[in-house]
């Protein structure tokens, strides 16, 4: 079983092929983020333009390594995600399907990311049946999703968010410090030599809500910018760094273990961009003292990537060495174009 994946969901190209019997995936990926960078954020229109010329060239990429005639399913993500930037993936898609008339599955981007913790157990040759019911937490730039993934597979979301995402909250404060986009993992660098207790900063839905909020947060920060000088600002950015990330991991941990506390799962993961951050990885590593598996998505597909969206796929149509009961649910050689 040979996988050609395609994502497009937001500023990332990428196409994977995942070798089902070897375990491994070749992926060819392109980030747009320095073009997007000088707009502080993604332009949609931008982006999509972007895909339509990164296909072709990603394609030749990985077909100039891998024997694409092999491949026997093909998936590609159908959403969430930018309309014209799903279209271009969903086009490259069907475009090469047709060379390659395979079945062809839409996949679910947050289901991709929710799933990708489980890929480096399947490539160590564990099932991920039993890791279930399994407690997540997805962290991106679009979403913040607490949920459960429960034996017959279904999800179940315990908390979202009600405005801005973890990732958004990250890069809206960098923003606002005057750093880069995205901001992520460059304030994350800067904490490491601030004091997180330098600043208090909001904490949204205390006291057991099952919600996250940031845009409060991000509010707080500009208050508290503009009330500073610039030298202060540069004097205390690391300060401000560790307390700001601190905020944000803290009701992330926070409804993590208080999920944890009603709900009896064998194993936790986090996945998705904000994933990556040591601080959260820590923090969570830590509360959970060993008690159950903490299962981190690899850092490459934490990030947006077709790798997961392939995997999702397979986890999907229950291939990973399932009992036949958990076989297709549903025809998985509908076109993701009549879903769209
Ligand atoms: O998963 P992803 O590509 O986003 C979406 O598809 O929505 O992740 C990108 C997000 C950005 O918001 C970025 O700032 C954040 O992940 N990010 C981080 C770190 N690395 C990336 N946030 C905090 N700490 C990091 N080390």
């Amino acid at each position: 079983m040979k996988i050609l994946a395609f994502e497009s969901s937001c500023d990332e190209s990428a196409v994977a092929l995942l070798d089902c019997e070897r375990r491994v995936a070749v992926e060819k990926i392109y980030s747009q983020v320095a073009i997007h960078q000088v707009f502080g954020g993604v332009v949609p229109e931008l982006a999509a333009r972007e895909h339509l010329a990164a296909f072709p060239r990603l394609l030749r990429l990985l077909a100039a390594e891998e024997d694409l005639s092999q491949v026997n399913r093909m998936a590609v993500t159908i959403g969430p995600g930018l309309a014209g930037c799903l279209a271009m993936g969903l086009a490259a898609a069907e475009s090469v399907n047709l060379l390659y008339p395979v079945p062809l599955q839409g996949v679910n981007h947050l289901r991709a990311h929710a799933l990708s913790p489980f890929f480096a157990p399947w490539q160590r040759g564990f099932s991920p049946l039993e890791y279930l019911p399994h407690l997540g937490l997805l962290v991106s730039g679009g979403n913040t999703l607490l949920f459960l993934l429960e034996e017959n597979f279904s999800f179940q979301i315990l908390a979202e968010t009600v405005d801005d995402a973890a990732g958004e909250a990250f890069d809206k404060g960098a923003k606002l410090l005057q750093l880069p986009y995205p901001g992520g993992a460059l304030i994350e660098k800067l904490a490491r030599q601030g004091e997180k207790t330098a600043f208090r900063f909001p904490r949204a839905f205390q006291g057991g809500e099952m919600k996250f909020s940031f845009s409060g947060l991000k509010t707080s920060l500009r208050y508290l910018l503009e009330k500073m000088s610039p030298e202060e600002i540069s004097q205390q950015r690391s300060h401000i760094c560790a307390s700001y990330q601190d905020a944000i991991c803290d009701v992330l941990v926070e409804k993590l273990f208080l999920a944890l506390s009603c709900h009896k799962v064998r194993s936790v993961g986090l996945s998705g961009g904000v994933s990556q951050n040591c601080y959260l990885r820590q923090a969570v590593e830590s509360q959970l003292k060993s008690r159950l598996p903490l299962l981190l998505a690899p850092r490459e597909l934490c990030g947006d990537n077709a790798t997961m969206v392939a995997f999702a796929a397979l986890f999907d149509n229950r291939l990973l060495d399932f009992p036949q009961e958990f076989f297709p649910r549903w025809p998985i050689d509908q076109s993701p174009l009549a879903s769209f």
